[in-house]
């Protein structure tokens, strides 16, 4: 039965296919852009370690759950949440979890566009030369006078949506498989000239203690729930992202080893971007927990000094936006599927649609930077709360019941079968343990802990 499904929406070539695309999706901003700001904003060490504890025991296997919900209902995540619960003899209301997932997504990318476009207005900031040379006060002034201009926050997010529609709407097959083969190779050679020009920045060192040296004196609960949410939101878990990829994925591909691989990649393209960025922050006495504009406060700045800085700068921030890109691709698919799926529409119509409704909830973010900065609700701006409400409620709430549903509603046999693991075996016995115990009680302390019960 589900070994005949077959998804409407096409399939990808062959499993390394499926490892590219979902290395695309987990590798973005959030690898970039976020993991070094929310580093720096929650003390260093102890949050990194937290990060990397999340990724082994909570994501790897929710992602192995994702794929194989993905792969046996091989449709959009509300689908396959239906089919598969009836198949099991439960309810079709599981559907709404492949709801929130949409919903999420949404809101995501809403923000996550505007920030692309700083990368993207950053492109062209470094080509023509605008860091170099430049003092670090100087570096800075040009991030604050970008976020202060609605006008232009606006012109770069309307780009940027523009081109994750484009490739949407052409499918994600055509459009993306073509894109990525070169992207993560590329991207990877890059960070590591910059991790190169880290170590000769003078505070390596430093930079490297920060990251990897524990202090939980520095980490509170609200820094864990953070690290948790953001090994959600990297792996681009719990609102079907990785789930609609697995739908497009070949029978025949290992789910565990492929799982592995992609988190591997994300994790290590992240302390990558991390031990490039604190030397350098460091280095010119600048302040590690400064927030969103770290990067873009830091990295010009090593931009500016080295040897072909111009050249390699204007790489970089157009590596960034791919990378970006891949992503915001694999946010708006799950929608798009559904209403290709239950109203028809054709994959323009409903990219055209989904395009234009997320277009206009990113100016909510763009005005936050700016004209609304000063409203706020609990010390957050409504950029934050955005931020916060995806990243460290909806996305972990929807990994625990996908780890419900996988390890409680769906029989042993049939996840077994579909992760092709013997029933008996030492790697299924253990998924099994980890997502029927492990990630739910984990995700539930993390939650209570941050509310102040346990
Ligand atoms: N994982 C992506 C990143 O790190 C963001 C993302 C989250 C993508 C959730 C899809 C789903 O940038």
């Amino acid at each position: 039965m589900s070994a005949k499904r077959e998804s409407i929406h096409g399939q990808w070539s062959n499993r390394w296919i499926f490892i590219l695309a979902a290395t695309g999706s987990a590798v973005g901003l959030g690898n970039i852009w976020k993991f070094p700001y929310i580093t720096g904003e929650n003390g260093g060490g102890a949050f990194v370690l937290v990060y990397l504890l999340c990724i082994a025991a909570i994501g790897i296997p929710i992602m192995m759950a994702e794929v194989l919900l993905g792969r046996r209902g091989r449709q959009s995540p509300i689908n396959t949440m239906k089919t598969l619960a009836r198949e099991e003899g439960r309810s079709g209301a599981w559907s709404l979890l492949g709801w929130s997932g949409v919903v999420a997504g949404f809101l995501i990318l809403s923000y996550y566009s505007v920030i692309a476009g700083w990368a993207l207005a950053y492109v062209l900031n470094a080509g023509s030369g605008a860091f170099t040379d430049a003092p670090a006060a100087e570096i800075q002034g040009i991030f604050t006078a970008l976020v202060a201009s609605p006008g232009q926050l606006i012109f770069w997010h309307s780009l940027f949506m523009l081109m994750t529609m484009l490739v949407v709407a052409r499918g994600v097959k055509k459009g993306l498989e073509v894109a990525i083969r070169f992207l993560m190779p590329a991207l990877l050679v890059l960070l590591l000239i910059m991790v190169g020009y880290a170590i000769n920045s003078g505070e390596f060192v430093r930079g490297l203690s920060f990251l990897f040296t524990p202090d939980f004196s520095k980490i509170s609960a609200e820094g864990v729930l953070i690290a948790m949410g953001h090994a959600f939101f990297t792996l681009s878990l719990g609102m079907g992202a990785i789930m609609i990829y697995g739908s497009y994925m070949p029978k025949n591909a290992s789910i565990a080893k492929t799982s592995i691989i992609v988190a591997l990649a994300d994790t290590g393209v992240a302390l990558l971007a991390g031990m490039a960025i604190f030397p350098i922050v460091f280095a010119n006495s600048l302040e590690p927990g400064s927030g969103p504009g770290l990067i873009f406060q830091t990295l010009p700045i090593a931009f500016g000094s080295m040897p072909g800085g111009h050249f390699f700068g204007a790489v970089f921030f157009i590596l960034l936006v791919l990378a970006a890109w891949s992503s915001a691709i694999s946010l708006i698919e799950p929608a798009v599927a559904w209403l290709v799926e239950n109203k028809a529409w054709t994959r323009v119509k409903a990219s055209v649609y989904c395009g234009f409704a997320t277009w206009l909830m990113g100016l909510g973010t763009v005005l936050s930077f700016n004209e609304w900065s000063a409203y706020t609700l609990w010390g957050k701006n409504f950029f934050d709360l955005l931020d916060f409400l995806t990243s460290n409620i909806m996305l972990p709430l929807g990994g625990l019941f996908i780890a419900l549903f996988a390890a409680w509603v769906m029989k042993s046999s049939s996840t077994a079968n579909e992760l092709t693991l013997a029933e008996s075996g030492m790697a299924y016995t253990s998924w099994r343990f980890l997502v029927r115990f492990v990630t739910p009680v984990a995700v539930i302390i993390v939650f209570l802990n941050a509310i102040g019960v346990v």
